[in-house]
């Protein structure tokens, strides 16, 4: 894994956006899977802002979003489809047709995690993979536990996930909710490369243990360890001491 570390989130936002703008440059038709939450934000705002000032052209690009809530009605602003369309989507120009999501809202939830799998294996694979990691070791919604999931699944969310998630829900744990589906490990391993995001000091003993510890079910993000081509950018407080 390569591991860099910057003095500020704002530089590690406006550094991985740089890069991947030139990629898509280079490449425009190229696969991204991406996340939601707090981590992204700041990257999010760089690819907008830098977007704009480059005229890079996003018509070709293909998205995957890691996972999706189970049961939020179309219009819920908590969905992580609203979320990409507001931090990103909309500003940069990726169509709905462009743009893959879960639907929790599927009537076979079942049958639509592999609808998923087939579409993101009809796209050619991810290229990019661009990740963060929950303080439990978390990525997607792989959950640390006694076994993990190889492919997209139907997933139960910890306490400590909802409550991460409960901003996008007016503050209220309660109505975040308890299932939702994500990417599995495999689907994740299987992209060309990975890129993992983590600030802030809470996050700093699950990359101390996704980086020196061993590959383990109980800490997820370990299995990246497995992967060749991974690049974990820090800020300071994320950093191992
Ligand atoms: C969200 C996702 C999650 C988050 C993780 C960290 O799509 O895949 O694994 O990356 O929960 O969330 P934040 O960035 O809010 O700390």
């Amino acid at each position: 894994m390569t591991i860099q570390t910057f003095d500020h989130t704002r530089t590690l936002a406006r550094e991985l956006a740089a890069r991947v703008l030139a990629r898509i440059e280079r490449q425009p038709a190229l696969v991204l899977g991406l996340p939601t939450g707090r981590t992204p934000l700041p990257f999010y705002e760089a690819l907008r802002e830098q977007t704009r000032v480059r005229g890079t052209r996003w018509a070709d690009v293909r998205t995957f979003n890691l996972d999706e809530f189970v049961g939020l009605p179309p219009d819920h602003p908590g969905r992580y489809r609203a979320y990409m369309e507001r931090e990103l989507f909309q500003a940069v120009g990726v169509s709905a047709e462009r743009a893959g999501f879960l639907d929790g809202n599927a009537p076979d939830l079942e049958a639509e995690c592999r609808r998923y799998e087939r579409a993101i294996a009809d796209a050619g694979g991810i290229d990019v993979m661009v990740l963060g990691i929950g303080a439990n070791g978390h990525i997607g919604f792989n959950e640390p536990g006694d076994g993990l999931m190889a492919f997209t699944h139907r997933a139960q969310l910890q306490p400590a996930t909802r409550l991460a998630n409960a901003s996008l829900f007016g503050g209220d744990v309660e109505q975040v909710p308890h299932e939702a589906l994500s990417m599995g490990m495999t689907t994740i391993l299987r992209a060309r490369a990975i890129v993992l995001m983590a600030t802030g000091e809470e996050k700093a003993d699950a990359v101390a243990r996704m980086l020196g510890g061993p590959v383990t079910t109980k800490l997820p993000a370990s299995f990246l360890q497995l992967h060749p081509e991974v690049t974990v950018l820090l800020d300071p407080a994320a950093s191992p001491r």
